[in-house]
């Protein structure tokens, strides 16, 4: 849970690196896992058998619950979003996707396209392919669904966005109107999944399923690896997707090493607990604003400047947190080991920085 700085100075870390890591720095099992897999094979392309892929596919089937759904594995956020988009598209055959206001999705052509940010978008990634709705509001989606939409792209919680749960009826709306429409519906968890939200995909929440999921971030605690969970009944054809690096040996063992470690100590249930007990302590405080979240994925709006609270924390009480700027929001997203030790370390800082 803690960094140390070139002085040795400690800092509590509740930003894990922007929600990556979920197992906590420098896990034992997981420093050895990799150690030992690198004295292997650290490497070799997917023209051969790789038998941890197949490991690490049953694994994540059995911590998700998504037990018959396939695996595609790649090295980012976006590249999953990416693919995720190019596999709906070319099993739907049409060209259009409905994304939403406040979303966030990667920087790689397709995923920037369906982030709501024109900053950091290229003049090449600007295409009118893209229809946008607004998040919990499924009139605004009907409006722009029709025949050619291949999929809806969805955060189960907007995390860049400050934080926005997708709530349980509007998912399970949203599930509807997809399979109505023959539209793919692709559920974002890379930030707000991998058992952050106290479930392993938040969207479980709603009880929907999707048919596309797409993970990255935590899955293996800090070693670049992204995958995308297909539903079955979507056939993989020769040459739809593909990759040089993802799948790779060292990255598998990561990912294996994260999921073993999440298993044995149970910590999605952990998740749920600490971010209880976390919202608990911060309910009704006078500096917030408004309070968001589920489990450890935690935004605090504050009426001060959020900026300004964060650099107090960091500076003069050694707390790393996260942020949303259009919202004025603090965003938590520690690792999923943290305890209530560490959760009254920084409510107390809090009170103190908020004074
Ligand atoms: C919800 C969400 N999707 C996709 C991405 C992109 O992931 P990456 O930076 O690994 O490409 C991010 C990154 O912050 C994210 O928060």
């Amino acid at each position: 849970m803690e960094l140390t700085d070139s002085e040795g100075k400690k800092y509590l870390d509740l930003y894990g690196g922007h929600g990556v890591i979920s197992i906590g720095h420098c896990q034992e099992d997981y420093v050895k896992a990799i150690t030992a897999q690198l004295s292997k094979i650290g490497f070799y392309s997917n023209s051969v058998h790789i038998p941890l892929q197949e490991e690490l596919a049953v694994k994540l089937q059995k911590l998700s619950g998504y037990s018959d759904y396939k695996l595609f594995l790649v090295n980012s956020g976006a590249e999953a979003n990416e693919n995720a988009l190019k596999l709906a598209s070319f099993y739907t055959n049409r060209s259009k996707v409905i994304s939403f206001h406040g979303a966030f999705f990667g920087r790689t052509s397709l995923a920037v396209a369906v982030t709501d940010n024109p900053a950091i978008q290229a003049p090449i990634n600007k295409t009118d392919k893209v229809l946008w709705a607004n998040l919990n509001d499924i009139e605004s989606v009907k409006k722009v669904i029709d025949s050619d939409v291949a999929a809806v792209i969805v955060e189960g919680i907007q995390g860049v966005g400050g934080v926005q749960i997708a709530s349980d009826e509007f998912l399970k709306q949203l599930r509807e109107l997809c399979t109505q429409n023959g539209t793919m519906l692709i559920i974002d968890e890379i930030q707000c999944g991998y058992g952050r939200s106290g479930k392993f995909f938040s969207h479980q929440y709603s009880g929907v399923k999707a048919d596309i999921i797409t993970m990255a971030k935590g899955i293996a605690n800090g070693f670049p690896v992204g995958a995308v969970m297909i539903d079955p009944n979507i056939p993989a054809k020769f040459g739809m997707l593909g990759t040089t690096f993802g799948g790779n040996h060292l990255g598998c063992a990561a990912a294996i090493a994260t999921a073993d470690v999440m298993a044995k100590y149970n910590y999605v249930d952990n998740a749920a607990k600490m971010g209880a007990y976390l919202m608990g302590k911060l309910k009704g405080h006078k500096a917030i604003k408004d309070l968001r979240g589920r489990g450890l994925m935690v935004g605090i709006e504050t009426f001060a400047d959020a900026s300004e609270i964060r650099k107090r924390l960091l500076f003069d009480e050694h707390i790393f947190t996260g942020f949303s700027g259009g919202v004025n929001t603090i965003r938590l997203i520690p690792p999923l080991c943290i305890t209530e030790k560490e959760i009254d370390r920084f409510v107390e800082a809090f009170d103190k920085v908020t004074k």
